[in-house]
Parts: structure tokens; sequence; C-alpha cells
């Protein structure tokens, strides 16, 4: 079953997002794997976002990330990759459509409030970064016989 990382960043932790944001994800039926509160260290931030190192933006975007908790959390479920970053919507808020989560909280592109993986590839190596010590076994006992 496919999995994905997704993060409320500082500024949707600080907002009170947390919840609202949560609930879109579980709501639409993904099962959840893993949720940590937790201060980001510069570290971590540098090595999360890798490859965009080169960007210019980096440097402020290593600062936003670490300047306050973030929640990661491990999803599961169908195409959950693709289908969570239509939930959460383009980069960009300015490009997001209403009723995604950037398209209805933020107006920023340095404060867009959520990560998600871009691809099995990445929420692969995200996960491994982020819950290092493994997953949380969540397979719904009513679900469980179509999985
Ligand atoms: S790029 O330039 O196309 O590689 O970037 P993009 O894929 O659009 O975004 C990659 C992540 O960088 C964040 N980002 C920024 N942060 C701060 N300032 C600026 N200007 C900026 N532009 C892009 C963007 O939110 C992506 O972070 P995540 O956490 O993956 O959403």
């Amino acid at each position: 079953m496919e999995r994905t990382y997704i993060m409320i960043k500082p500024d949707g932790v600080q907002r009170n997002l947390i919840a609202p944001i949560l609930e879109r994800f579980l709501a639409k039926g993904y099962i959840l794997r893993g949720l940590k509160f937790l201060t980001v260290s510069k570290s971590l931030a540098e090595t999360h976002y890798a490859d965009l190192s080169s960007k210019p933006f980096f440097g402020a975007l290593v600062e936003y990330i670490t300047s306050g908790p973030v929640v990661a959390i491990a999803l599961e479920g169908k195409d959950v990759v693709a289908q969570g970053r239509k939930i959460i919507g383009a980069t960009n808020p300015a490009a997001s459509a209403p009723g995604t989560i950037r398209g209805d909280f933020c107006i920023e592109v340095g404060r867009n409030v959520i990560h998600g993986s871009d691809s099995v590839e990445s929420a692969e190596r995200e996960l491994g970064l982020w819950f290092p010590e493994g997953l949380v076994d969540n397979t719904p006992v009513l679900l469980s016989q179509i999985y």
C-alpha cells in the first residue's frame, strides 16, 4: 500500500491549523501510520530539503522550517502521494485552488503551511528520515478485508 510523508510547517502549527489540516486527510480515508510533534534541527531540515540546496531560497526555507515545531505525519492509502498533493494544492498559494489546504489557508509560498512528498520515491526517503524508528501498525479492523 502506498505511503506519503506530510508535514504541517511551523506557520500551520502557530496558526492552530493542525486539526483542520489533519481532518482533511483522515476524513478522506487515509490511514495514519505515524504522527509526531517536534522541533526540527538545522541538519534534519537541510537533509530533508537537500535537493534544493542550490536554490536562492534554501537558507530562508531551512530557517522557516526550524523556526518552531512541526507535525510530522505518515499516511497510507491508495494513490496517497498524488491524491495527497491534490488535497494540499499548488506550491504557490497564489496558484492553489480554493478547497485545497494552501488555497484555503495561506497566501505566501515562503509560508505555505504544509509539505507533501512529490513522488513515491521521495515519500520513502522522507519517511525514513522523519520516522527512522518505523511506522505504526494501524490497519483498521473493519477494512482489513479489502487490503
Ligand atoms: S523548485 O524551485 O521548483 O524546485 O521548487 P518547488 O518544487 O516549487 O518547491 C520546493 C520546495 O521549496 C519551497 N519553496 C520556497 N520556500 C521559500 N521561499 C520560496 N520562494 C520558495 N519557493 C519554493 C516549496 O514550498 C517547496 O517546499 P515543500 O515543503 O516541498 O512544499
